[in-house]
């Protein structure tokens, strides 16, 4: 088996009502961690790369992990740029084997925004890889950009024909009230997504894969772990994992996680340290992280996105 496009996963995630994970990697424990879960229920998976996942980790390393990964386990595997925010960074993973690259120029004016995106789609689609487009702002972090909540946007409806039709895109972000990181509510609020407007955009792009980032939920158990064990972390509140369900049967085909597999590792290691103050094998508190991480991801497969069973 070799990398795939996502195509073929997202047309059979649309028509059977489920998600495929896209998770976020960043070094081998993550990656082994996420692929033996899918593995082990035979699950489709995107594995996602940020431009800063590869500075930290460089774009051969993570590219033979990922090899490794489909030798190891067989699976369809897409390998996917993850915010490339330039045409130069999306041609750089292009010509470097990836097979979806996603270019976010949500925070361009919409011209510009289909302008950048209709080149990187041009190049992609001359050499088989598919380009995921952004429409609308999320809150939150994510590499260089900080984008406040006075900044977020949500998608506008009435401009997702004329975006996908003239950049010619496969897939399409929106923002409905997701956010990146771990503090998407505030403390006491009830979550709240704009499912109205995924309905709009279902209606006027009938059969088209919707993405959504900042989907992590954000579990109690792992933030607890952190806290338990000598961290500080503030109320942290995610996506409730019941609108991610929901989500998935309707037209989202691709839900972005790496923030719960953030705090499973950060967790896992805090306590393991907190009981071992003394040990100093990295391969002592890795594999504990790498198994929290497969815990997580198995969950996530079966009882959130719907996907196991369906590589
Ligand atoms: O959406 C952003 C992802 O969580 C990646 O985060 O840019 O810090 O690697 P990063
Ligand atoms: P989270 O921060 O909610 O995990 O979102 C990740 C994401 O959207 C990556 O693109
Ligand atoms: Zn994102």
């Amino acid at each position: 088996m070799a990398l795939v496009t996502s195509t073929e996963m997202f047309k059979k995630a649309y028509e059977g009502g489920y998600a495929i994970g896209a998770f976020n990697v960043n070094n081998m424990e993550i990656v082994q961690g996420i692929t033996e879960a899918a593995k082990e229920v035979n699950a489709p998976l995107i594995l996602q790369v940020s431009s800063g996942a590869r500075k930290y980790a460089n774009h051969t390393y993570l590219m033979k992990l990922v090899e490794a990964a489909i030798i190891e386990t067989n699976l369809p595997i897409c390998l996917h740029l993850d915010h490339g925010d330039t045409f130069e960074l999306c041609k750089s993973c292009i010509d470097g084997g990836f097979t979806s690259v996603m270019i976010d120029g949500s925070h361009h004016s919409f011209q510009d925004n289909i302008e950048l995106t209709r080149k990187v789609v041009d190049y992609a689609h001359e050499r088989g890889v598919v380009v995921e487009g952004e429409l609308g702002r999320l809150a939150g972090i994510e590499d260089a950009v900080n984008v406040s909540d006075a900044d977020a946007a949500f998608t506008n409806p009435a401009e997702v024909e004329e975006f996908v039709t003239k950049t010619g895109v496969d897939s399409l972000a929106i923002a409905i009230g997701t956010s990146h990181g771990a503090y998407k509510f505030k403390p006491g609020t009830k979550p709240q997504l704009r499912f109205d407007v995924l309905e709009e955009v279902e209606k006027r792009l009938p059969n088209f894969p919707i993405v959504l980032h900042g989907a992590s939920s954000v579990i109690p158990e792992f933030v607890e772990m952190i806290n338990g064990n000598g961290g500080k972390m503030p109320d942290a509140i995610g996506i409730p994992e019941d609108m991610l369900r929901q989500a998935a049967k309707m037209a989202v085909c691709k839900i972005n996680i790496d923030s719960d597999l953030r705090l499973a590792m950060t967790g896992s290691i805090r306590k393991y340290f907190n009981e071992h103050p003394d040990h100093f094998d990295p391969r002592q508190y890795l594999s504990p992280a790498r198994t929290a991480i497969k815990g997580l991801v198995k969950n996530k497969l079966v009882n959130v996105l719907g996907c196991d069973g369906k590589a």
